[in-house]
């Protein structure tokens, strides 16, 4: 019977675990989809330069909404890939939200 209660007080233990680490999964999703499928075109810190894309840090992407650089994920623009289909929706609202971040 100890060894139940126990084995039971683990299994409580990593479930709380794994809740914890799903909390900050997303964040570090958004992180990780930039690294391998955005940098190489936008800079690993947003700041451009090869392929003719602007900095996200400046004036011009700043004043566009999050709506619309959802779009241009989504649906590309000249040299930008469409993700459509790609990424899925949340994904795109997360990148946006790492981009501002990025542009701080
Ligand atoms: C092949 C190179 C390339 C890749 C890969 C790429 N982009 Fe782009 N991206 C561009 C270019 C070039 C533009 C500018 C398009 C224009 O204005 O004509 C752009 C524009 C954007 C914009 C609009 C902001 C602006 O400059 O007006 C956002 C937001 C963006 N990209 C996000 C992303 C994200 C997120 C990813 C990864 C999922 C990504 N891009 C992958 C080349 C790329």
């Amino acid at each position: 019977m100890k060894q139940l209660s126990l084995r039971l007080g683990l299994a409580v233990l990593a479930l709380g675990m794994i809740s914890l680490c799903t909390t900050s999964a997303v964040a570090q999703d958004a992180a990780a989809t930039y690294k391998s499928k955005c940098a190489m075109c936008h800079g690993a810190d947003g700041k451009g330069g090869k392929m003719g894309t602007r900095d996200f840090a400046s004036a011009e992407v700043k004043a566009e909404s999050d709506a619309q650089l959802a779009e241009v994920i989504t649906k590309g623009k000249g040299k930008m890939p469409s993700y459509d289909g790609k990424l899925k929706e949340g994904e795109i609202k997360d990148l946006v939200a790492y981009i501002r971040g990025l542009a701080k």
